[in-house]
This record gives structure tokens, sequence and C-alpha cells, in this order.
């Protein structure tokens, strides 16, 4: 086989846009809406403004000059800035952690695609359109009650995923995702506004942008960061692959920055649409991960066109879903392709044992909803579902963030990381690089300390 050159992307505007489409997906909608109603609102979105400025977004952009620097899968592009460094300790060992977490992390995302696209199924056949508020519960009721029928959607989307990642159809999917992304968008926005007119706008508002009953408590902070991390897709090493294919042209802290924006931009635009029509129907934040699905029918039900426009917004969700799935599996598929596999057998050796978890999540909406299996060890009231969730959102992303910020301040020398990086501010390095040193480090291991033994 003929050796070719290692892959980039072409323009800086599509480095962007497809880096924004892993980066936004159901964290931005799904868990956003549902961590912060889970939270008590403004406050915790107060927390998660501070924490995604202060921690996430410079692990972000560190996250994609790792990838620029090390251009191979995580654990090699370390493994070799390890052994240019002549570092004795093994830089790789986060990154496997990491590619271990994207299958936990692929097994419940899929349960909540898989139940997106079984919604878009709905609509499809005239659902939402019209429906009362009784219906719509009951349509969640029942699709957690059915646990064949969510595993076989979950199946079903770990399977379109495989399939595009194995095959071509990967960088078709991604340019039409420059068209569907701002799709969504627009959706969200027409959300929102109908949600101002009909539903409780004044109290969704004044629940996310109401910054009282603050609690600044180190639980709660971990609890922001690991959702700031989730939304970005840090942590785990897939924003590194993308970083590994970005041209030296497209400046890093300019791709960061954009990036940045457009997920925040998705999260609150779906907070604003979702928490007023959620009050409006007179439900409350608390609910859960079924948040999302109570509250967005509502609009559908409503508005002239429902089951059509529901039938659109379920389908652009799971495309957002799918890139961002995408980006969970290209990690470990790049380190087996490395080794001799084919794309396609290693996104399939992933398929297995992120299906067979999956199944965990779906008992947890369903029969097993009050199973919590390490109530022996103090961790009462938690089912799978909310184990893996946050064991994987609020303690394996933020290690992994650690870890990559450690190895820029401290493993690599500080003159390779600024001609890397090209940002011409020396003011802004300075910052970045302090942060990623020092601030970072400090807060994250505080952080987790204080959350042990408060
Ligand atoms: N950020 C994506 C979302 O918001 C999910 C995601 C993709 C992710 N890749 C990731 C989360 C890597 C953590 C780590 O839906």
């Amino acid at each position: 086989m003929e050796k070719k050159s290692y892959p980039s992307f072409s323009s800086r505007l599509g480095f962007i846009m497809v880096t924004a489409g892993a980066a936004v997906g159901l964290g931005n909608i799904w868990s956003f809406t549902y961590v912060v109603g889970s939270n008590g609102g403004g406050g915790f979105v107060l927390i998660y403004l501070l924490v995604l400025l202060f921690l996430a977004t410079p692990i972000f952009m560190a996250e994609l000059l790792l990838g620029r620097m090390g251009k191979a899968s995580p654990p090699e592009a370390l493994s070799k800035l390890q052994k240019q460094a002549g570092s004795k300790i093994p830089w790789a060992v986060p990154a496997w952690m990491g590619l271990i977490s994207t299958i936990f992390i692929l097994s419940f995302y899929a349960v909540i695609a898989g139940k997106v696209m079984g919604y878009g199924f709905e609509a499809l056949f005239g659902g939402f359109g019209g429906w009362n508020g009784e219906q719509i519960a009951d349509l969640n009721t029942s699709y957690n009650g059915n646990e064949l029928l969510s595993a076989f959607w979950a199946g079903l989307f770990l399977a379109l995923s495989v399939w595009i990642v194995g095959t071509g159809v990967r960088s078709g999917l991604e340019r039409a995702s420059k068209i569907m992304m701002p799709a969504l968008f627009a959706m969200l926005l027409g959300l929102a506004i109908f949600a101002a007119i009909e539903g409780d706008f004044a109290r969704g508002f004044d629940f996310l942008f109401g910054f009282r009953n603050v609690e600044f408590s180190a639980a709660i902070f971990l609890e922001a960061l690991g959702l700031a991390f989730f939304t970005l897709s840090i942590g785990v090493g897939g924003i590194m692959v993308y970083g590994s294919y970005m041209g030296d042209d497209v400046s890093l802290p300019s791709a960061t920055v954009w990036i940045v924006i457009m997920d925040l931009l998705v999260a609150i635009l779906a907070g604003l649409a979702i928490f007023p029509l959620l009050f409006g129907a007179g439900l409350d934040a608390g609910v859960g991960p079924n948040l999302v699905f109570a509250a967005v029918p509502q609009a559908f039900a409503a508005l002239p066109g429902g089951s059509v426009l529901a039938f659109i917004f379920f389908l652009l969700l799971t495309v957002a879903a799918l890139t961002s799935a995408i980006s969970l599996f290209t990690p470990t598929v790049q380190r087996l392709v490395e080794n001799g596999w084919s794309r396609r057998k290693a996104a399939w050796s992933m398929f297995v044992p992120a299906f067979g978890l999956s199944i965990l999540t779906t008992l947890s909406f369903g029969s097993w909803n009050d199973f919590y299996p390490l109530a022996f060890l103090g961790l009462d009231g938690l089912t799978f579902f909310d184990l893996i969730y946050k064991g994987t959102n609020n303690i394996v992303l933020p290690l992994g963030g650690l870890a990559f910020a450690l190895i820029i301040g401290w493993g690599l020398q500080r003159d390779k990381v600024r001609a890397a990086l090209s940002m011409k501010s020396d003011a802004l390095f300075t910052i970045w690089y302090g942060l990623l040193k020092y601030i970072i480090p400090l807060a994250i291991i505080f952080l987790f300390v204080k959350t042990i033994w408060p």
C-alpha cells in the first residue's frame, strides 16, 4: 500500500466547523438542560461559565495543541512527545484511560441518541402534533419501559456511527453537518422564540440566569467542570485527534475561541427554549435525564405542522449526535489502525462493548430504575446510568484534562509549546501557560480532594 502523507483539513473554516460538529451534540442540549435543571439553575450556570472560561477553554486549546505536536493517535502522540522530552513518566497512560472511557460514554450516549431517533420515528408517523401533556408524558414512560425498543434504537445508533466511521461516508456527513448544524441552531432559535411567547419565559429566563442560590461547594464545581468538559468533548483525546488533522496554517487560539463560543451558544439557546417550555407545561426542572423529552414536544404539540417540525428537529439532533459519536470512536479506531487493523474492523470491535454496556443504561431507565448497584459503598440512589455518567464526566474527563495540563505545563519545554501554538500575543500566551502550569492542576486537584473530604 502506498503511504499517504498525514491527512489534514484544507481550510480553516472546514476545520472549525467539523471540530464544532464534534463538540456540539447531545451534551449541549440534553446534558446541559438536565444537569442545570438538577442543580437548581442560575447559580450553577454561573459556575459553569466560570469553569468554561478558566479551566475548560485553556484545556481545549491544550488538547488541540498536543494533537498538532504529536500527529498520531492519542497514546502514540503522547509517547512520542514523552520520548522527545526524555521523560520517564508514561504519558500515554491518561490517553489509554481516555480511550477506555469513550466506550462508557458511548454506552449512554447511544441510549439517549437512540431515544432521539425513536422520537423522530414517532413524529414521522404523525406523533406530537396536537398532543396534550398527558400523551407526551405517556410516550416517555412507555418508551423507557420498553427496554427492547430502547436497546434496538441504541444499537441502531451505534451501528450507524460504526458504519460512518468505517467508510468514506464520514466526510460526506461532516460536509452535510455544515448545513445541518446551522439548521439545528435556527430551529433552537425558533423554539426559543416560541417558548418566549407561549411558554413561561420569565420563569425560564430567571431560572437560567437568576444567579442566586449559588452553592459554592467543590462537588458542584466538579459537576460543572464535568459538564463543561463533556460539552466541549475534552479529556479523552478525541479533540487531540482533530488537532492532529489541523492544518498548520489554522490558528489554534482563534479556532478554540470560535468553537467554544458556538458550543456555549447552542447550550444557552437550548436552555432558553427548554426551560420556558418546561415551566409553561407546569413541569419541574429537577426531573433528570428525561427533561428534554418532556419539554421539547410541548412546542410541537402546540404548533401547526407540529409533526413535521418535530421530525426535522429530531433528525437534526440525530445528526449532531452522530458527528459527536464519531469523535468518540476516532481516537481508539486511530490507535487500532496503527496496529494494522482496518477502520471497519476497529470500529466494529468498539461496537460490541459499547452496545453491551448500553444495556445497563437502558435498564436504568426501565426496570432497574431503583436498583443502586454501589449502594453498599455508600453510593446510594445512583443507578448504573448515574454511575457511568458521573464517573466519566466528573472523574475521568477532569483527570484527563489534568494530565494534559501537566504535560503542557511541566512535561514539554516552554519554547516548543510557544512555537507550536503560533499565538501572536505574548501576554495571552503567558496567561494561558500560567493557567495550565499552576492554576488548572491546583484547581482540579483541590476539587477532587475537597469532594472526597468535604
Ligand atoms: N461533546 C459531545 C456533546 O456535547 C459529546 C462528546 C463527543 C464527548 N466526544 C466527546 C464528550 C469526548 C466527552 C469526550 O454531545
